[in-house]
This record gives structure tokens, C-alpha cells and sequence, in this order.
């Protein structure tokens, strides 16, 4: 059985501007990318959002188990990005897999391909048929993430924290 990601300095920096966003926008829909534990979706209920407004969605079934478990008036669907999605959202979370891939390191959490970004590209792409108006995208990559994408959107960072062998970084995105 494959482990799920534990929520790590990336989910907690990626939270506290959750937080701000959800305070400022109001948003009704929320979709978490990529739950992993649900750290994002339970950051979403910590500001008043409730469960029932929330959607959580991976592509690893062990997480998808705990995650039902831990959100029971949730939806949780398994699914590789948005194969499985059919709804529009206010506000689209994803922490998502931003390191390349090498020899050491092939994980599904962790990795997304040689660059780091073809998850993240691939999210990009079919993110947009999945915004409401006015809706908007929070993203955290690294400077270590080659070669992204971001063809389509209109981005803004909200802020950058540097690490012993990267920075993070969280983007809010609107769809042009
Ligand atoms: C870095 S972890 C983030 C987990 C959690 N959201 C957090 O902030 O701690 C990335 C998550 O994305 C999921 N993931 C990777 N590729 C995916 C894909 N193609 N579709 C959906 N989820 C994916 C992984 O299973 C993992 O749970």
C-alpha cells in the first residue's frame, strides 16, 4: 500500500495563504487538489468553510481511503487531476508534486516527471475548464520546478520562502 504525503513545511506554507484567500474571496466551491491528508481541506473548515462546500481529490487510493474516512460529509473522488471531475469552482487548491525526478526519488507525491512540472502543466492546462468567473487557483511550486506552463492564466505571487536547497513559492492564478 502506497503511504500518503504527511503534511510538510510546503502544505503549511501553502495553508496560511489559504487562509487569507478564504477571508478575502468568500468562496461557496472549493476543490483540494491533490489532498494527501486533507491538511488543505482542513485548513478550508479551520476558516468557517463547511465540509459539505469542499471536494478533495487524488490520484493515490490509500489517501482517497483515509480521506474519506476523515471527511465523511465531504466529496472525495479519486482521480488522476481532473479525469474524474466534472464541476466548476470559486477556488482550486494544489500542492502538488513540483520536484524532478531522478534517480533516488521517483515518488507520486513528490515528483512530477524530468522538469517537476508535467503534473503541474498538465493541472494548468485542465484547470481551466474548472474555474467559476472570478474564480482563482492557489499553487505552490519551487525553484527547483523546470519549465512550467502557466500559458492562459494570469498569475501573482503571494509569497516566497526560502529553504536549505530551494524556495517555495505560492502563485494565485486567474484564468485570462
Ligand atoms: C506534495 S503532496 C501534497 C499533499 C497535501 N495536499 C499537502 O498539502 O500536504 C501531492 C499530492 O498530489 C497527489 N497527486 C500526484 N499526482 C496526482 C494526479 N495526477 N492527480 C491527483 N493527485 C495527484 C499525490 O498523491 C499527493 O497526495
Amino acid at each position: 500500500m502506497q503511504g500518503i504525503y504527511q503534511p510538510a513545511e510546503d502544505s503549511l506554507f501553502l495553508s496560511k495563504f489559504l487562509k487569507k484567500e478564504i477571508v478575502k474571496i468568500k468562496p461557496k466551491k472549493i476543490l483540494d487538489m491533490g489532498s494527501g491528508s486533507g491538511i488543505q481541506a482542513k485548513t478550508c473548515i479551520k476558516s468557517g468553510i463547511k465540509p459539505k462546500q469542499i471536494t478533495l481529490a487524488d490520484i493515490n487510493k490509500s489517501a482517497i481511503d483515509i480521506l474519506r474516512k476523515r471527511f465523511p460529509d465531504s466529496k472525495v473522488i479519486s482521480s488522476d487531476l481532473f479525469g474524474k471531475i466534472k464541476e466548476r469552482y470559486d477556488l482550486i487548491v494544489f500542492n502538488p508534486p513540483y520536484l524532478p525526478e531522478n534517480e533516488f526519488d521517483r515518488e507520486q507525491d513528490t515528483t512530477g516527471g524530468k522538469n517537476g512540472s508535467e503534473v503541474i502543466n498538465r493541472f494548468l492546462e485542465q484547470a481551466k475548464d474548472h474555474l467559476l468567473p472570478e474564480g482563482i487557483i492557489l499553487i505552490l511550486t519551487s525553484s527547483l520546478t523546470k519549465r512550467i506552463d502557466w500559458s492562459g492564466y494570469r498569475k501573482r505571487l503571494l509569497g516566497k520562502k526560502k529553504l536549505f536547497f530551494e524556495e517555495l513559492y505560492v502563485w494565485e492564478l486567474n484564468s485570462k
